[in-house]
């Protein structure tokens, strides 16, 4: 579903595996700072790779409602046709509305995209927004206190560091290696 795999296997007969862990990498990184995503209204930025696997985690997860936003429309509006698709019980749609609404209408906020990896990128959108009652989860791995994981924690938000993600991504890439356990290896 995702078109991609992250991990890759070599079988004792030769063959290769592949699979993708992003996804139940995601939601066991959430699930480890005790963040239920059930019936949450999610706002998701970015249809890329890694997004693509977090939009159908998060729908296989029992969202309430799964609104995804990308730079590139149409990226956002196949990933929501193919999650439906998948997951037809979940409320699922590409927005391109003013990003204002999307954002005081959602109580979860997931940033997916690479935006917020450097210094001088663009912020997704104005962050003196957010409010307390929302959670707010950036994927990006470095920095590990993204501008807006920063401007979430001053609004009183609770927060999902990227590095979660990516932590509880090791045991699942260990079994499909069918090794005990992948060296603690720095992200960069
Ligand atoms: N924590 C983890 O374990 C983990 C795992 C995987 C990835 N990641 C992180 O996730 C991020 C995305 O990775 P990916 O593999 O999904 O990359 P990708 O497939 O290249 O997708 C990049 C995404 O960012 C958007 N984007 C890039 N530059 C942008 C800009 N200037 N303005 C607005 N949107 C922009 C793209 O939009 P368009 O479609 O419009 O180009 C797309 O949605 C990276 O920071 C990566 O390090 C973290």
């Amino acid at each position: 579903m995702i078109g991609s795999v992250n991990t890759v296997a070599r079988r004792p007969d030769g063959s290769l595996v592949g699979d993708n862990v992003d996804g139940q990498g995601y939601l066991d990184g959430l699930a480890k700072d005790g963040i239920d995503v059930r019936s949450r209204r999610v706002l998701q930025f970015g249809a890329g790779g890694a997004g693509r696997a977090v939009a159908f985690s998060l729908a296989s997860a029992g969202v309430g409602e799964l609104v995804i936003r990308n730079r590139n429309m149409g990226r956002a509006v196949a990933l929501a046709q193919e999650v439906i698709r998948a997951y037809p019980e979940c409320v699922v749609s590409a927005s391109d509305r003013g990003v204002e609404e999307d954002v005081r209408e959602a109580n979860f906020i997931v940033n997916t995209t690479s935006q917020g990896m450097g210094v001088e990128d663009k912020l997704l959108f104005d962050y003196s927004m957010l409010a307390p009652h929302q959670i707010v989860s950036d994927i990006i791995m470095v920095p590990e206190m993204t501008p807006l994981l920063k401007a979430a924690k001053d609004a009183g938000c609770v927060i999902a560091l990227g590095k979660r993600m990516t932590e509880a991504q090791y045991p699942l890439v260990s079994t499909l290696l069918g090794i005990d356990a992948l060296p603690p290896a720095p992200c960069h």
